[in-house]
């Protein structure tokens, strides 16, 4: 059973995604990106991903019934932690995460949410040049370019444009984070295991800072 739980909230395109990846791989705990799963299951041609597919392409989120077998899965992992990244994304979602927490997760185990802050003008910034990988590897045609044009560093395959990276998707991806967002990030400062962190500074800054404060608190 996993001891330690680290949430990671942001809008889309905050670079949660590339933070959590990177702390997963530092610490070699388990990653759990509902949306990396939701893609996959589309790829797979599930029954889930038939399902998902039309709120993925669309930008809504997909019904809460649908995540939790996912969620739950993580649970089932040997590691010292679980890293989620991109659940809960509503108050349904974080009563099911607590509820399970309660029951898998020991009293005195940490639990903390890192919420990587950046402007709405940012993520559009990011999301217009984001490229990423079937392999799930993700890139910013300029701010973290592949080496060789077009194509993965680490699988060789091409890259591409997600099918929510248009103008019209990331507005409402951005109104339903503005909606649901705040109300979650309130519950984990009054718990006072909120840290915020300034995500628009490069993207190892922000890992190093993230490390900084897991270490501070004996999170890691
Ligand atoms: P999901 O894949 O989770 O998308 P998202 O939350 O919209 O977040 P993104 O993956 O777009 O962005 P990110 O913050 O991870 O940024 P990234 O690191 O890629 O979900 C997709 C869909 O699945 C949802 O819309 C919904 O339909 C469904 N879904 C998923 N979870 C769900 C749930 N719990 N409930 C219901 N539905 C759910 O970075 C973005 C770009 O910026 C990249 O190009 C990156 O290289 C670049 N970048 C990163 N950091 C920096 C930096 N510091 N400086 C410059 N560039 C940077």
């Amino acid at each position: 059973m996993p001891k330690t739980i680290i949430i990671f909230f942001g809008p889309p395109g905050s670079g949660k995604g590339t933070q959590a990846d990177l702390l997963a791989k530092k610490i070699g705990w388990k990653k759990i990106s509902t949306g990396d799963l939701l893609r996959a299951e589309v790829a797979a041609g599930t029954d889930l991903g038939k399902l998902a597919a039309k709120y993925l392409k669309t930008g809504k989120l997909v019904p809460d019934k649908l995540l939790i077998n996912l969620v739950d899965h993580g649970f089932k992992v040997k590691s010292g932690g679980v890293i989620f990244d991109g659940y809960p994304r509503n108050s349904r979602q974080q009563k099911d995460l607590l509820a399970m927490l309660e029951r898998k997760v020991k009293k005195s185990d940490p639990v903390y949410a890192i919420e990587v802050s950046v402007s709405d003008e940012e993520v559009k910034r990011r999301l217009g040049l984001r490229r990423m990988c079937a392999c799930g590897a993700v890139y910013h045609l300029t701010y973290n370019s592949p080496i060789n044009d077009g194509l993965c560093d680490i699988c060789g395959r091409k890259i591409f444009t997600r099918n929510d990276d248009q103008p019209e998707v990331i507005d409402r991806r951005l109104r339903i984070y503005h909606r649901t967002g705040k109300v979650l990030l309130g519950y984990w400062q009054k718990q006072g295991k909120l840290i915020r962190i300034n995500g628009e500074q490069p993207i190892k800054k922000i890992h190093e800072e993230i490390v900084e404060r897991l270490k501070g608190l004996r999170v890691i």
